[in-house]
């Protein structure tokens, strides 16, 4: 399977619509924000193959560029696609942009944190094994679940 991970942009709004129809819900309304939301108001990258969205990973900085944070805002890879390296791939793909991105205004990433639900153990088993560390639990941070805070220091 050839798969292309790239910058999603505008033109990537009815792929990823019907990913999150097909994969968490079908409700078109909150398809069209997720969508919007990941291309407008973040920076997401997409792992594509064919037509069909893969994963997606999507990431702000945090405070000043002079801190060198990003988040995580948010990430999945589609479940029969999972186990794959697409996550993997799309991680190092956001970690090689964010150190330029900080770069070019003559800063460096130091920082990158994630939100996780506690109760996440294949994200727990996946950001372990992508280097992050857990560093705090926040009771009842999250809706339906404490979270967890990972961070991966550069
Ligand atoms: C967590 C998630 C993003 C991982 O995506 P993925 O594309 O399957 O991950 P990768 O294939 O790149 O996995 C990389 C490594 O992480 C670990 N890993 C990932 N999923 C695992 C699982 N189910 N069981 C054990 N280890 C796992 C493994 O070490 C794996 O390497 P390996 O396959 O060579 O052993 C995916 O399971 C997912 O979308 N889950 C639902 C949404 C979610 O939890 N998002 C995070 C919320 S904060």
């Amino acid at each position: 399977m050839d798969k292309v991970i790239r910058n999603a942009t505008e033109k990537d709004v009815d792929i990823i619509v019907k990913m999150y129809l097909e994969e968490v819900e079908n409700n078109q309304q909150r398809a069209q924000k997720f969508a919007k939301d990941l291309i407008y108001r973040y920076k997401t990258n997409i792992c594509v193959s064919e037509k069909n969205v893969l994963g997606t990973i999507t990431w702000d900085t945090r405070g000043g560029l002079d801190d060198g944070i990003i988040e995580l805002v948010a990430l999945g890879t589609r479940s029969e696609f999972q186990r794959q390296g697409v996550m993997r791939e799309l991680v190092l793909s956001i970690e090689n942009e964010a150190k330029k991105y900080f770069s070019k205004a003559g800063h460096k990433l130091r920082v990158i944190y994630l939100f996780m639900e506690k109760s996440n153990n294949t994200g727990e088993l996946f950001y372990s094994h992508m280097g992050f560390s857990k560093v705090s639990e926040i009771p009842a941070f999250l809706p339906k679940d404490d979270a967890v805070m990972w961070i991966k220091y550069f």
